[in-house]
């Protein structure tokens, strides 16, 4: 076991054991944060899926607490699915989730705090006329999951929207209509469906304010207000998500960007990346996303290490005004509190094809600020260049400007390294466009290993500097470009770049390109993450 020892992250939320997945029905109730999670409290694989429960004052140090909902009915027997968390107006909280039924059925059940006083909810009440919602006719039993945060709608009614497929490829956002939560009407047009995309898992729908930074409650309609809706396609494993209008009277919503749509536009993150959720924080007026890292890995290295899956670093996500086509995601200002040393860099030139060695100790716990400047002129001599491929490709690739970044869990040799840069490409019509990559071909020496190259496009605004900013825990990698336009993390799973043998370097593979760099690199402490200390009360 202790092969695999350093892989275990330092300041991100994970079990004490065996195999995690979805953020479940995430709320701030009584002073604490509450994450559940989808949980096998019995391997390292995915079965017997249950509710895991912790909690945190401030996002980053967590308590683990006894598991909130088993599977003990006929209604959840197979499994307590994924699900969301609403707070009424009262402050009434309500869970709804997807229960896998003794005939593998997918119905969605209610389920309640028994003692609405106790700031750490430990009891769980499902509803004794469980299941609320069936699959409806043409619709799946076994594709019909996952249920939203309701929203409020008109006359004292609420909407929740749960996903699906229609016919083979169509992927579909059913929407239901209740007053009680304890019946529901399936409205007769979805909120939204998108050909090709396949099963919609994790539908997700939220308000988000284009003239401010606040966070808005679920429920929030109104002027200046989009509205976002993300689906995890089951078929690719990965979250997409589209800035639209919503229609309250209607229930209708529209993408901004036909082209764009939920599926086929935007992802939520390009890297390893599944199943979020956000919620409403009250506590600070913020809208927060979790998300699922899964494991790059074999079963048979899960099983060994006895763990599986980490969740991101919660993220506030806000409506870039700047771009207006896309949202920004940023890790909460509280993981600010285990910063420990700075070491700062100004201005470091990097001269076309160089590899500086950053010296800052131990860079296994690392969050990175840095800025690139280039300089002007040598766009230029991107011009007479034949475009290129609107791909990311990997770091050692050299063309005239990029790529550019930085190589984190590096060991010194650089036989192991992940780089995270940038590359300035010239498209078709002959304008330039800039990709943001992470490339894990070297990351590891491990064979069986899953090493991927993970890439977008991002949008650099006239005037602005190249950023990023990297989270590094041992072996998890969360970068975030321009200020969290686009979003990148990786699981690596290093050899020889552990402990003291993981350093970080700056490079610019380009071969025309002069840039200079600055750098703000905080060592990380860890978070407390640990059993609720019942014993000692
Ligand atoms: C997404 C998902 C959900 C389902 C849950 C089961 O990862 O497949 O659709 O509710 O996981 O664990």
């Amino acid at each position: 076991k202790s092969e695999f020892a350093w892989q275990r992250t330092a300041y991100h939320f994970q079990p004490e054991k065996n195999w995690m997945n979805d953020p479940d029905g995430p709320l701030f109730h009584m002073g604490w944060y509450h994450l559940f999670y989808q949980y096998n409290p019995d391997s390292a694989v995915w079965g017997n899926i249950t509710w895991g429960h912790t909690i945190s004052r401030d996002l980053i140090h967590w308590l683990y607490l006894p598991l909130a909902m088993v599977p003990d009915h006929w209604y959840d027997i197979n499994g307590v699915w994924t699900g969301s968390a609403t707070t009424l107006p009262n402050g009434t909280i309500v869970m709804l989730y997807t229960g896998d039924t003794n005939d593998a059925v997918q119905v969605q059940n209610l389920a309640y705090p028994a003692n609405l006083s106790d700031p750490l909810l430990l009891d769980w009440v499902k509803y004794s006329d469980n299941p609320v919602i069936t699959p409806p006719t043409g619709i799946e039993t076994d594709e019909f999951r996952d249920p939203t945060t309701a929203w409020a709608g008109p006359n004292g009614t609420w909407h929740i929207l749960i996903g699906s497929r229609l016919n083979t490829t169509i992927g579909i956002a059913l929407v239901y209509e209740t007053t009680d939560f304890k019946t529901y009407n399936l409205l007769d047009h979805p909120l939204h469906t998108v050909n090709g995309t396949g099963m919609w898992e994790c539908v997700d729908f939220y308000p988000i304010s284009t003239n401010s930074t606040n966070g808005l409650d679920t429920s929030v309609t109104g002027p200046g207000i989009k509205h976002v809706l993300k689906a995890s396609l089951d078929n690719l494993k990965l979250d997409y998500y589209a800035i639209g209008t919503y229609n309250a009277e209607n229930v209708t919503w529209t993408p901004d960007d036909q082209e764009m749509d939920v599926g086929i536009g935007l992802q939520v993150d390009y890297g390893r990346y599944y199943a979020s959720k956000t919620f409403y924080d009250q506590n600070k007026g913020r809208r927060i996303l979790w998300g699922w890292i899964n494991e790059t890995d074999t079963e048979y290295d899960d099983l060994a290490k006895g763990w599986a899956s980490v969740q991101t670093i919660p993220r506030v996500v806000t409506y870039d005004n700047k771009t207006r086509t896309n949202i920004l995601q940023w890790p909460v200002e509280e993981i600010e509190s285990l910063r420990l040393n700075c070491t700062e860099f100004e201005d470091v030139a990097l001269e076309p094809g160089s590899l500086v060695p950053l010296d800052i100790g131990m860079a296994t716990q690392l969050d990175i600020s840095a800025e690139f400047e280039i300089q002007s002129d040598s766009l230029e001599a991107m011009l007479g260049e034949t475009p290129t491929e609107l791909e990311c490709s990997v770091a050692n690739n050299r063309t005239s400007l990029g790529p550019f970044g930085l190589a984190v869990l590096a060991d010194e040799s650089l036989s192991e390294l992940t780089p995270i840069y940038f590359r300035i490409v010239k498209t078709a019509n002959g304008s330039l466009m800039t990709l943001f990559c992470t490339d894990e071909s070297r990351s590891s020496k491990a064979t069986e290993v899953f090493r991927r190259l993970y890439g977008t496009v991002v949008p650099v605004l006239h005037g602005e500097k190249f950023t990023m900013r990297i989270l590094v825990d041992h072996s998890i990698v969360e970068s975030f470009a321009q200020g969290g336009r686009r979003v990148i993390t990786s699981r690596v799973y290093p050899t020889e770049a552990i402990y003291g043998n993981a350093k970080l370097f700056l490079f610019n593979n380009a071969t025309d390109l002069n840039v200079t760099a600055t750098l703000k690199i905080w060592e990380m402490n860890s978070a407390f993450i640990h059993p609720f200390p019942f014993n000692e009360m």
